[in-house]
């Protein structure tokens, strides 16, 4: 686990009361309803939960990327150095994406353009951002090549993505993320896809480049363990929501959320039967159709009658520690140990 001393540098990001939604033939999506996170300086937040629960709409909102229709931006601001981002020009997001802020998208196979070579790709980025000229920008992609472990990157950068491997082209995705020193990498399930030595090899170069970079990252998954080996915060999303956030310490000893209690108790540990896992009951919530009140209810073991009709807010209950369920003070791990075993 990565060990996080808090500092004074502050937030370099900043989402307050996120609401993306949207406008569908079926009805209204809410996707994102009403969320706050901060990332903080040089330091790394897993954004975890179930699929559809927001966390990429949540992502490609701070670069702007909603497509609009059916998206809509329904209130909430993004702060970045002191500009809220959603007010911004596409002039000057344009300024911003891939500059300062990057981002490694959730599909990387079809975020590579088939028809031009890496080199190529990397290169444009390069030239538009830097300013650069042309051998000067050769010159770098080879650099940043060799950054992410591409053998031979003299050779390779006029390689086109099909004579990859997926273990290759994420880390290409990595170096057109990285290609110009962003502030803050966003990455979207960066290594979902591939086989596990290869997510291991992948989450090592992410956490070298932080070093040497001083990046702060947002890091979306749906694996705990990458969370406790990289980031220093973790936010828990539950349909359109956060419901736990803290220090990854904090959360790891001390999980208070029923979600998130039964998300640590759903991991297998060696050693343990399989028979004891605990798989949390029912499935995610349509979300045309959320339910009333606290959205977990249906799927909860704690859950009562007040828990049906009022949603409970988001609330600190420590420093670095926010909840948001109606009986955070007296759920623990024990008291869950007690009820779901
Ligand atoms: N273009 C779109 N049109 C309509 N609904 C959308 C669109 N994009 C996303 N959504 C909806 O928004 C919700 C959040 O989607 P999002 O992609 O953020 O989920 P996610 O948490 O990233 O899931 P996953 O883990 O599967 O990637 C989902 O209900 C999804 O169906
Ligand atoms: S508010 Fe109620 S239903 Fe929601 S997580 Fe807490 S106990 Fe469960
Ligand atoms: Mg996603």
């Amino acid at each position: 686990m990565k060990n996080y001393t808090p500092d004074n540098r502050g937030p370099i990001l900043e989402i307050k009361d996120l609401k993306v939604y949207f406008d569908t033939d079926e009805g209204l999506i809410k996707a994102v309803d009403g969320i706050d996170l901060k990332i903080m300086k040089g330091t790394t937040l897993g954004l975890v939960g179930e699929s559809g629960c927001g966390k990429s709409i949540t992502c490609l909102s701070i670069l702007r990327l909603i497509p609009s229709p059916p998206g809509i931006i329904a209130g909430g601001e993004i702060i970045y150095k002191g500009r809220n981002l959603l007010k911004l020009s596409e002039r000057d997001m344009e300024d911003i994406r891939g500059n300062e802020i990057s981002m490694i998208f959730q599909e990387p196979m079809t975020s590579l353009n088939p028809v031009f070579t890496i080199g190529d790709q990397i290169k444009e980025a390069i030239i538009l951002h830097q300013k650069k000229g042309y051998s000067e920008a050769q010159g770098l992609t080879v650099q940043i090549l060799d950054k992410v472990g591409i053998p031979s990157p003299e050779i390779r950068i006029k390689n086109y993505p099909h004579q990859m491997s997926g273990g290759m082209k994420q880390r290409i995705m990595i170096a057109m993320a990285i290609s110009c020193t962003p502030e803050i990498l966003i990455a979207d399930e960066p290594t979902t896809a591939l086989d596990v030595t290869i997510q291991a090899q992948i989450l090592d170069l992410i956490q070298s480049l932080q070093d040497e970079l001083g990046m702060s990252i947002l890091i979306v998954t749906h694996n705990l363990g990458v969370v406790a080996n990289i980031a220093t915060h973790v936010a828990i999303m539950y349909a359109s929501k956060i419901v736990e956030y803290g220090s990854v310490e904090e959360i790891f000893e001390n999980p208070k959320h029923p979600y998130t209690l039964g998300l640590f108790t759903s991991i297998p540990i060696i050693g343990e039967k399989k028979e004891n896992l605990y798989v949390i009951p029912g499935n995610v919530p349509n979300p045309l159709a959320f339910p009333n009140g606290c959205k977990f209810w249906p799927r909860c073991l704690f859950a009562t009658e007040i828990c049906k009709v009022h949603e409970p807010p988001i609330e600190e209950i420590k420093e670095d520690h926010k909840v948001a369920c109606h009986f955070k003070l007296w759920i623990n791990k024990y008291v869950w140990k007690e009820k779901a075993v």
